[in-house]
């Protein structure tokens, strides 16, 4: 009986059914602008991200996310899709992206496409003859309000009319910039004075389900792993507790796609698993949005859940920062995803600073937060160049639309040669400018150094394959108290196998008591100068040095 209870315990994290390579997955995010540029016009390409494929490879990740590669307006980085069956000229060819999937899955790497399910770009076909009149074929998969009413049971929705000149104005419905007429999934309590809300199964949802679908099908038949979904909570309007957009998903989307694809995955950006594994998802993240942050852990200058912690983060050298905010919704969180899927708390994305940003550029701290993300239950997810350190450019001008996230989609650092290696192009022709440092870390600088970040991300990928208690699957629980927040030290466990992980970003030596545990642990990796587990009379006592992190394994 107790065996069995264990079995069940050690399995439940994963989703019945789940992709067979996801609980061993580790995923590597790629701008695709910024990664290498194969035909020297100062933008990146598909051509040029597989002749990166043995780096990627050597990085012992098993799978990539591509932001948007579709044809695109370029007023939101490509999340404005103007074709959304081929693959944008600045990329290549739809055949390139199949030669790159061809040769991804040679070196067992599976490739994930974004899917920009919620709108299209105002340049699309489909908007532009939407625009014109109410009764052909793709006139109903955008909203055309006659008035702004004065409330609504979504009030943000009534921020989102945008007015316009076209025949069927004189508005519609955005869903993030205006050149983003939202796609129409109908809406939850259609109000029958408005004839624009059509409920989610009227007409023209209906045909939208159906596009979905094929824009899908296309993709994964074209040999693809699957998809990161953008902003999939938005899809169903006036939905204010999600119920009907879960239930989109869940009974259409996402049941549709398991059985057809049963090892393709969805990757919810939605920020709210208890919602988005619900609704069918396999993973979905936990980021920089709402109050899902993990803002106290890494922002500079954000205030915390009623402002109550510092604006210093936690993962910074004053050790001034908490855990009790992050901590609070992380694990209400991971409870709920328990049996349904991942959270996932990447190491960077497109949309918010980098890692390694103003007082956080010291690789001995970079260490400890990669230590962080790549021991944390859920499918880690690198951002590129956070495995060397590519530094937030504050400096950076808003490019497509990026307003203030140009900083982070910094072209990728090389080597020595001209650009560090990204492109021939001349210099001010590459997409964002790159840190003009000359002692800027480089790709081939960190290879080169046998105490690099590379090789510790390396090394701690290794050992998360390795040994299973730090791996996806492997139960968590914060074993230090919260009102002392340095050092973290957090268990993983699996079956007979565990392990505690002691971070303490700050400079100063932390040390902890904790309550007596039988067993007594070695040091199985990390980055450290010293780290000792002493039994006491009072308890177990860990002692770990400055900008430190240690696994230990029972
Ligand atoms: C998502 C993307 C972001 C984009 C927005 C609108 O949040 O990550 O880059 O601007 O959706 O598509």
């Amino acid at each position: 009986m107790m065996a069995l209870a264990a079995v069940c315990l050690a399995a439940a994290a994963q989703k019945p059914g789940q992709p067979s390579w996801l609980s061993e997955a580790v995923f590597y995010q790629i701008y695709p602008s910024s990664y290498q540029d194969s035909d020297g016009n100062g933008i990146g390409d598909i051509p040029g991200i597989a002749s990166r494929l043995d780096y990627i490879k050597s990085l012992g990740v098993t799978a990539i996310w591509l932001n948007p590669v579709y044809v695109s307006g370029w007023t939101d980085g490509g999340y404005d899709i103007i074709d959304y069956y081929q693959v944008d000229p600045r990329f290549g060819t739809n055949t390139d992206l199949v030669e790159l999937v061809k040769q991804a899955h040679a070196r067992g790497i599976k490739v994930v496409m974004d899917l920009v399910a919620g709108h299209s770009s105002d340049q699309s076909e489909w908007f532009k003859q939407s625009s014109q009149a109410p009764d052909l074929r793709y006139s109903d998969y955008y909203i055309w309000p006659s008035f702004i009413p004065e409330s609504g049971p979504d009030p943000s929705l009534l921020r989102k009319f945008v007015k316009t000149d076209a025949p069927r104005g004189p508005y519609y419905i955005k869903n993030f910039f205006d050149t983003q007429p939202a796609l129409n999934f109908g809406f939850a309590n259609p109000d029958p004075s408005h004839p624009w809300e059509q409920p989610v199964d009227g007409p023209g949802p209906t045909a939208m389900r159906r596009e979905l679908k094929n824009i899908m099908r296309f993709w994964m038949d074209k040999g693809i792993d699957g998809f990161r979904v953008d902003m999939a909570a938005s899809l169903v309007k006036n939905d204010v507790d999600k119920a009907e957009t879960i239930k989109l998903w869940k009974e259409d989307f996402t049941k549709w796609f398991d059985e057809e694809y049963p090892e393709g995955v969805l990757i919810a950006e939605w920020f709210n698993p208890s919602q988005s594994l619900e609704a069918g998802f396999d993973i979905d993240f936990f980021c920089h949005d709402g109050q899902y942050n993990y803002s106290t852990l890494f922002f500079y200058g954000r205030r915390g859940r009623d402002g109550q912690e510092p604006t210093v983060p936690y993962f910074d050298q004053s050790g001034r920062g908490g855990l009790q905010t992050w901590y609070d919704l992380y694990k209400f969180q991971y409870d709920a995803a328990q049996g349904k899927g991942y959270v996932c708390m990447p190491s960077g994305n497109h949309d918010f600073n980098r890692l390694c940003t103003e007082g956080r550029t010291d690789p001995a701290q970079l260490k400890v937060a990669m230590t962080f993300f790549l021991t944390m239950p859920g499918v880690p997810f690198i951002y590129y160049g956070d495995e060397i350190g590519l530094k937030q450019n504050p400096a950076a001008p808003p490019t497509e639309g990026s307003g203030g996230r140009a900083g982070c989609r910094i072209p990728m650092l090389w080597d020595g040669s001209a650009n560090a290696g990204f492109s021939t192009a001349p210099i001010d022709k590459i997409y964002i400018p790159q840190d003009p440092d000359p002692n800027r870390m480089t790709v081939e600088k960190a290879e080169e150094d046998p105490n690099s970040l590379l090789h510790y991300v390396r090394s701690l990928v290794r050992l998360r394959t390795q040994v299973k208690a730090l791996g996806t699957d492997a139960s968590w629980r914060l074993v230090s108290p919260l009102d002392q927040p340095y050092p973290m030290v957090y268990e993983r466990k699996q079956g007979d196998e565990r392990c505690y992980v002691v971070l303490n970003p700050t400079g100063r030596t932390a040390q902890i008591l904790l309550p007596p545990d039988p067993g007594t642990p070695t040091l199985i990796g990390g980055s450290y100068r010293s780290c000792t587990y002493r039994h006491i009379r009072r308890g177990d006592a860990i002692v770990i040095s400055p900008e430190s992190a240690a696994i230990l394994k029972f």
